[in-house]
């Protein structure tokens, strides 16, 4: 049996980090918004209700955190469109998540980072409270009231290390400029 390893102690991230984390990951109906390590569950609430993502999927290893989750999404209302797991975020199912939320550690990013790599979908936004992800580029870096996001787009993210050598990148359409933005 392979021991679950605690990623990060809880410490809920304030409402205003949360809206600019998703602000910065432009989420919106098309999306599914994974919180790795969901706590109380704010990030999957405000996803769905504030954002309208088409779906929240947390995975929270606390069961007394995924019991809060539970009862927080049930009493909004939000149960059909919000999964919760009490299950170790390394085994999330990334399938179907265009947008992943980290609120961590550095070593837990880190642990996280082949999974990202290896699994994460094309276009994944990827946005990180506090911590980065060490050896990716991050696509912006915000600052505000003592609180640090980042924001990675995967593949890009990591794709100067897969191409060194290479040369040039092939066949990776920018995120930006597929948003047109
Ligand atoms: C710093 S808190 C962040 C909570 C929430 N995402 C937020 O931003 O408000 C990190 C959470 O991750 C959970 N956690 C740590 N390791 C985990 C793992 N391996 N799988 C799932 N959850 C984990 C902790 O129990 C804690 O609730």
């Amino acid at each position: 049996m392979i021991a679950i390893v605690s990623l990060a102690p809880f410490v809920a991230s304030p409402p205003e980090v949360v809206r600019r984390m998703l602000e910065l990951a432009q989420v919106n109906e098309n999306d599914v918004v994974c919180d790795m390590g969901c706590g109380d569950g704010r990030i999957l609430i405000m996803a769905v209700g504030e954002f309208g993502a088409k779906k929240a999927i947390g995975y929270e290893i606390r069961k007394d955190l995924y019991k809060t989750t539970l009862e927080n999404v049930m009493m909004r209302n939000l149960s059909d469109r919000v999964v919760v797991y009490n299950k170790d975020c390394m085994n999330a199912d990334l399938s179907e998540v265009t947008v992943i939320t980290l609120y961590l550690t550095t070593s837990g990013n880190e642990r996280l980072r082949p999974k990202f790599e290896k699994e994460a979908r094309p276009g994944t936004r990827i946005v990180s409270h506090d911590f980065s992800i060490s050896g990716w580029r991050a696509s912006r870096i915000e600052r505000f009231g003592g609180h640090t996001i980042y924001l990675y787009v995967v593949p890009e993210a990591y794709e100067h290390r897969l191409s060194k050598g290479r040369g040039e990148r092939r066949g990776i359409r920018s995120f930006w400029s597929w948003r047109g933005l």
